[in-house]
């Protein structure tokens, strides 16, 4: 199996954190949305012990909420000692909703309104990472009348472009995340964050993509990031005491992707900072990460019951599953490769060739095409695996599809963390 969290049981079903998928099934319906907790928490050690080993006191991990966003995944990520990103209002709402400190959450966002920094600031979070010149004033303004000093950092955009999808890279410099560091208005940010009274600039921030598998492109990062930092420093005298290197460490989606050796990735993230720090003469900033997709994907896995085969002779053979781009768009929108099983039979050999299709009006609504898996019949439960990130988060009411159910494991006990919307829900906000 992909993960060691999935086996196959005596009966020859799928279980994820040793409990019988169809026992899921059965018990909270489908589809339905699995996330093993023990998988979150081993995905927040990695991190957190590596850049214990490696890094400058201080230095940390933010959980990315857009990757999953329930009040459940709270308490998780705050007892591993994780901080937390947050990319809007309502993420910060359920964030403290769930209990969780305002002053360890940093707040993101690339157009974010009077209101927003005015929500963010009444909440208390920790830290702005201030995308443009706009946020800048409008901050100092709203900071100030509540005599208030905010922390911040600036997102400088380094002009890379890591091998991964365009419509999730997103530190090219053309890109609308932050301010560019190539054409030199970079510099011009810093000046005026300087120069604001109530702003404490900690040090910079940017992000470069996602699902990204090599250590180089961070590296490559780190070294545009320091040479800016070198010459700010020379400029103005300011050095920054704070580096955050955003997400985007991939994951293993299909046994033909690499598995990322992140504990390696900051091992070698950390040598390559030290090293260059050392050469310029800079102090060594403390580094934070926004992990997303590495801490919940491979926790995830979502559970369908299939409508049957349907053959389109000569072409093609459909199975069906009960949700589709509306409980998982990513098919749809990036063509995303996922791991299917018949989680049934998965003891079976998987020898049937097949496209997963969902229920909307809408030929785009598929979850994966020409993939192998054990032959099912109407009934049998299908699986899709790593679906923990970028999917619930995603998730939509096309064609009035209810959202489906998230259930939680651990220690081989299964809880409902979320439950399945009701046609009422459908209609709730309907005058
Ligand atoms: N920090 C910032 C500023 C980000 O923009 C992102 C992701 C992250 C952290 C977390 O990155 P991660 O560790 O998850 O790669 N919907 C797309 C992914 C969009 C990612 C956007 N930003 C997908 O389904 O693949």
């Amino acid at each position: 199996m992909l993960y060691s969290n999935l086996s196959v049981n005596d009966a020859g079903h799928l279980a994820i954190g040793g409990i019988d998928a169809l026992d899921l099934a059965e018990r909270f319906g489908t589809p339905l949305y699995v996330l093993d907790e023990d998988m979150v928490r081993e995905n927040c050690r990695t991190y957190l012990t590596a850049i214990g080993e490696c890094l400058p006191e201080g230095s940390g991990a933010l959980y990315a909420s857009k990757a999953l966003c329930f009040k459940g995944i709270y308490p998780v990520v705050e007892s591993e000692g994780m901080g937390v990103d947050a990319v809007s209002p309502g993420e910060i709402y359920t964030a403290r909703a769930a209990g969780f400190p305002a002053e360890r959450i940093y707040f993101h966002g690339t157009n974010k309104t009077d209101d927003d920094i005015r929500y963010a600031l009444n909440a208390g979070v920790g830290c702005f990472v201030v995308d443009n010149f706009n946020e800048l004033a409008v901050l100092q303004s709203e900071a100030a009348k509540r005599g208030v000093m905010q922390r911040v950092l600036l997102r400088v955009t380094v002009g890379l472009d890591p091998h991964t999808l365009a419509a999730i890279n997103t530190g090219r410099v053309d890109s609308q995340f932050g301010i560019p560091i190539e054409t030199g208005q970079a510099e011009g940010f810093l000046f005026e964050a300087l120069a604001q009274p109530n702003l404490q600039v900690d040090g910079f921030h940017s992000h470069i993509g996602s699902q990204i598998f090599e250590a180089d492109s961070f590296c490559d990062q780190v070294d545009i990031m320091l040479r800016f930092a070198v010459a700010m420093r020379d400029k103005f005298g300011y050095v920054a005491s704070v580096f955050n290197l955003g997400g985007g460490f991939g994951v293993r989606y299909v046994e033909s992707d690499d598995q990322v050796d992140i504990a390696g990735n900051i091992h070698a993230i950390a040598e390559h900072l030290s090293a260059g720090c050392a050469a310029a003469g800079y102090p060594v900033p403390r580094v934070l990460f926004e992990p997303g997709r590495s801490i919940v994907a491979n926790a995830g896995t979502t559970l369908y019951t299939t409508g049957g085969i349907k053959t389109v002779e000569g072409y093609r053979d459909y199975v069906t599953v009960d949700g589709g781009m509306t409980d998982n768009p990513r098919y749809a929108l990036y063509k995303s490769a996922y791991t299917v099983l018949n989680a049934s039979h998965a003891d079976a050999e998987p020898d049937f060739t097949c496209t997963i299709a969902g229920r909307c009006c809408e030929s785009g609504d598929r979850i994966a095409e020409d993939i192998s898996m054990a032959r099912p019949e109407r009934g049998d439960v299908i699986a899709v695996l790593v679906t923990g990130a970028y999917n619930y988060a995603m998730s939509m009411n096309y064609n009035r599809i209810p959202r489906p159910a998230l259930v939680m494991v651990s220690g081989g006990e299964a809880r409902l963390a979320v439950r399945r919307q009701t046609f009422d829900d459908l209609i709730a906000c309907e005058l």
